[in-house]
């Protein structure tokens, strides 16, 4: 590993440089400095710190009750963790749509406490679209989110495809392209039909990057518990698992658990 001083971080125009290159974007989620330091190893341009914590670290049912305090101690984890990519953390529900000023006040706190390069906001309703402007303004690369937002889970019903048939097409490019305008660097498309990603894709010029949204997309996100195969429970068709960490963390623990009242373990070896 080469030291900090040498060590080139991932900015958000640098995103726009791999699109323009054809080079895909990777990003995954993380929480901590672990885990952090783990994807940053192993070469990932952005870690998102989602406010997918609240389901998958924190046990909720949605993203709804994760705290802005709660994205300022996971997002300062990951920023300690991660050296070379860039760091993007959610802004929770509640911090960026009750106008703009607000907004932007806190996404500044969220850069200024954290040390990450950018933040993520869901939706292009005027609110969020004035939050983006105000944030963009005062020198914070924000990153937009639309097709399934978590956050409006209430409304929406439930976590399903969103901008289906033609109207929902248009509907997402009219929302990516406002989001553009309002400065937004880069734009996830989350659960939405390859064919309406394909179509944003090609009528903005800001990077896409999809989860659930097809092949036709600049870079890809995946939530990291999801990806190692942590949340056995958690299998919907645009998952695809890269390792089966879930088992292998009972079998360890089970292992070592048998060893301890066997009396196996600690042995002389591991005596001081
Ligand atoms: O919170 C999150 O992890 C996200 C990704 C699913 C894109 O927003």
């Amino acid at each position: 590993m080469s030291s900090p001083s040498t060590v080139r971080r991932v900015m958000a125009r640098d995103l726009g440089v791999k699109k323009r290159a054809g080079e895909r974007i990777v990003m995954v989620t993380a929480y901590d400095a672990l885990f952090a330091r783990l994807v940053d190893d192993a070469g990932v341009d952005a870690i998102l710190v989602g406010d997918s914590l609240g389901n998958v670290i924190a046990g909720l049912d949605s993203t709804i009750g994760v705290t802005l305090e709660q994205m300022i101690y996971h997002g300062t984890l990951v920023c300690r963790g991660a050296k070379r990519a860039m760091v993007i953390v959610d802004m929770p529900f509640m911090t960026y749509e009750l106008g703009a000023e607000r907004a932007a006040e806190n996404c500044g706190r969220v850069v200024q406490q954290t040390g990450a390069q950018a933040v993520k906001l869901e939706g292009a309703t005027a609110p969020v679209l004035a939050a983006v402007r105000a944030t963009t303004e005062l020198g914070v690369p924000v990153i937009g989110h639309l097709g399934l937002t978590p956050q409006r889970v209430l409304s929406i019903g439930g976590h399903r495809i969103q901008n289906k048939g033609d109207e929902g097409i248009a509907r997402l490019i009219d929302d990516a392209r406002r989001l553009e305008d309002a400065g937004a660097f880069a734009v996830v498309l989350e659960l939405v039909p390859a064919a309406a990603a394909a179509a944003v894709r090609a009528a903005v010029s800001i990077p896409t990057i999809g989860i659930g949204a097809g092949v036709d997309c600049d870079g890809q996100v995946l939530v990291l518990p999801d990806l190692l195969g942590l949340n056995d429970d958690f299998a919907p068709r645009f998952l695809k698992r890269y390792a089966s960490l879930g088992g292998e963390v009972r079998d360890a623990v089970r292992r070592y658990g048998d060893e301890v009242r066997a009396g196996a373990y600690p042995g002389p070896e591991h005596s001081v």
